[in-house]
């Protein structure tokens, strides 16, 4: 868990899952760029180490992302991590009425913000010819059906496979690439489920789906990236890590129904 020297970039940093990782990879040692479209991600500074930076960027847009990459480089020294983890959850709607304005919204941070922030991320390590790590947060929503709103879905499906050609198009570089794919984490994107829960008295049933019993805390996604990043992670590439308390290991069932 050791990142003394390194310099990571972190995406959708001012809250949840985002937020835990910039806060465990500052805490491993590394140097961080932590970076959300909210201006919230500024109050993140102060509980990162000095050498530690903040900024506002929207994934979406591929001159933002440009302009954090430039700024990784100035103030960072470089960049050996990227953590593209900014996402949205967008409609919820059943297929007849979703609109192509819902999957365009949904894409274009998911899908097109992954795709900006690793395409300019490579150009650097590629420049640099040192190698790196990048980890895109998909979901388990991304393997299969039944875990989120169809858009969202197919979204982390697509950044899935965007990791898995990455790996394989870097060949020998150095430069490995994985997704992470959480399962029900307590974060700001689910938050209305848990409040929905606690109104009514119901949140001890969040998580029964899965033989762990309970969901997830973004710190336990962050622990999961940091190890990614450090040694334990030199031989996974191409790869999406399931961290979801095994909650995609089975079909849906009814717990004491069948045995
Ligand atoms: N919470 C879960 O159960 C869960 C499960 C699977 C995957 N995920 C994924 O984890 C990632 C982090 O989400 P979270 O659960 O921590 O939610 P969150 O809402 O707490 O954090 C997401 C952050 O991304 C930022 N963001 C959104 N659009 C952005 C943009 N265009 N540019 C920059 N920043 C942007 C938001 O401002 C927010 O701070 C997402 O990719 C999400 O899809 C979450």
């Amino acid at each position: 868990m050791d990142l003394t020297g390194k310099r990571a970039i972190v995406t959708g940093a001012a809250s949840g899952i985002g937020r835990a990782t910039a806060v465990a990879m500052a805490q491993a040692g590394a140097n961080v760029l932590a970076c959300d479209q909210s201006a919230e991600i500024e109050a993140l500074g102060a509980a990162l180490a000095d050498g530690s930076v903040t900024a506002t960027v929207d994934v979406a847009r591929e001159r933002d992302v440009r302009r954090m990459v430039e700024l990784a480089a100035e103030r960072l020294g470089g960049i050996d991590i990227l953590f593209a983890n900014a996402g949205v959850v967008g409609a919820i709607d059943p297929v007849v009425d979703l609109t192509a304005e819902d999957w365009q919204q949904v894409f274009a941070v998911n899908v097109m913000g992954t795709f900006f922030c690793l395409k300019h991320v490579v150009q650097h390590m590629l420049d640099r010819d040192q190698g790196g790590t990048i980890i895109a947060t998909a979901s388990v929503a991304g393997l299969r059906a039944g875990g989120g709103p169809m858009p969202y879905s197919a979204s982390k499906a697509a950044v899935i496979n965007l990791v898995r050609n990455a790996a394989c198009q870097l060949r020998g570089t150095g430069i490995r690439v994985n997704a992470i794919c959480p399962g029900l984490i307590e974060t700001g994107m689910t938050q209305p489920i848990f409040d929905a829960a606690r109104a009514a008295g119901k949140v001890d049933r969040i998580g029964q789906l899965n033989p762990t019993l309970r969901a997830g805390q973004p710190g336990e996604v962050a622990r999961l990236v940091v190890a990614l990043c450090g040694d334990a992670g030199s031989y996974v590439n191409g790869e999406a890590i399931v961290v979801d308390g095994g909650l995609a290991a089975s079909l849906p069932f009814i717990p004491g129904k069948m045995w």
